[in-house]
């Protein structure tokens, strides 16, 4: 399209951005709420772009995630179980690139500045990611009934302590506030990219429920408590189970042991460099702890005790708990 015509479309979204009555956050950021979930402008729009032109396939395997609860870590393992056999694990694609790049994000990054991707270029099966939640994912990827959507949650308080670090480390933030108070009063109301936390977790959850075969549902947790089982389920989930011999060559834990924290933020391709989505983020900011439970380092209990009464409400009789 000409320079004009993307001139006018710029406008256009710029007005549609303005209709929405977007809120100046104390740290700096314009956020507005579309359909419930909140957005920063290039987000919006790319979120936009992707609902109109993304056309899903029947091969496709969706990982969906509200950022820090685990994006990258899911990424190198469903990256490492589908391609086993194109590449054994010592030549992993994953030792060479941050799994960003393996596995791009769809209307973060895909889709950003108006981008419209020849994803059909991809090889099959596409592994794909996305922060939307369930209610805004574009119904092309629901009609295919064959692809499939793994969602990662984490518990809040721990998502909300390694938001924290990673605004911090990437600058975010354009007057960061000296206390917790601020960022933890927009956790709880929900107003953040993506949020709010409650809606993200239980779309999904509800959704693994009515159709277990299209969503399955993990935690984080259980990744750290026992990534054998994770690794299996994964494979299984997604059709590509493995055989007898390879769980007895070890497979499983060659796998786990590729995507381990450990292994990953130590390998150079992760250690240096950034990545250009809407956001600009350090490679090694996407790998800081990788702890269950560090948020009594950050957050007091008095917050603690609010976040986890404020998430029982949340998800009610709903049968999920963080
Ligand atoms: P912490 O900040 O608590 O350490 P995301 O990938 O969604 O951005 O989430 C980042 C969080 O996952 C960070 O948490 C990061 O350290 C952790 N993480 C990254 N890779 C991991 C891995 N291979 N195993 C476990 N945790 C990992």
């Amino acid at each position: 399209i000409s320079s004009t015509e993307a001139e006018q479309k710029d406008d256009h979204f710029k007005e549609f951005f303005q209709r929405l009555q977007p809120k100046k956050l104390v740290e700096g950021e314009l956020l507005a709420n579309y359909q419930g979930i909140w957005f920063v402008a290039d987000l919006l729009r790319a979120t936009l772009t992707f609902q109109k032109h993304f056309k899903a396939n029947d091969s496709d395997i969706f990982l969906a995630t509200m950022a820090k609860s685990g994006t990258t870590w899911l990424k190198a393992l469903a990256f490492s179980i589908v391609n086993r056999n194109n590449h054994s694990v010592d030549e992993s694609p994953l030792l060479f690139s941050n799994p960003h790049y393996l596995v791009p994000f769809l209307e973060m990054h895909l889709y950003k500045d108006g981008n419209i991707p020849d994803i059909d270029a991809m090889p099959c099966p596409r592994i794909l990611a996305t922060h939307l939640p369930y209610q805004l994912l574009p119904s092309t990827i629901l009609d295919c009934s064959n692809s499939r959507i793994i969602y990662l949650c984490r518990n809040p308080l721990d998502v909300f302590t390694s938001t924290r670090h990673f605004v911090l480390q990437n600058g975010f933030a354009s007057r960061p506030s000296a206390s917790l108070d601020v960022p933890f009063e927009t956790f709880c109301q929900g107003i953040y990219p993506y949020g709010p936390f409650w809606d993200h977790c239980l779309g999904y959850w509800n959704a693994s429920l009515k159709d277990p075969q299209k969503v399955l549902f993990l935690k984080y947790e259980d990744l750290k408590k026992d990534i054998n089982s994770s690794v299996k389920k994964i494979a299984d989930f997604l059709g590509y189970p493995l055989s007898a011999e390879e769980e007895e060559a070890g497979l499983v834990e060659e796998i786990a042991t590729l995507c381990s924290f450990e292994n990953l933020m130590n390998l150079n391709c992760n250690k240096e460099g950034e990545i250009q989505t809407v956001f600009r983020a350090k490679h090694n900011s996407f790998f800081r702890k990788g702890e269950v439970g560090d948020w009594v380092n950050l957050v007091p209990p008095s917050m603690a005790n609010r976040l986890e009464k404020l998430m029982q409400e949340k998800f009610g009789e709903s049968g999920l708990t963080l």
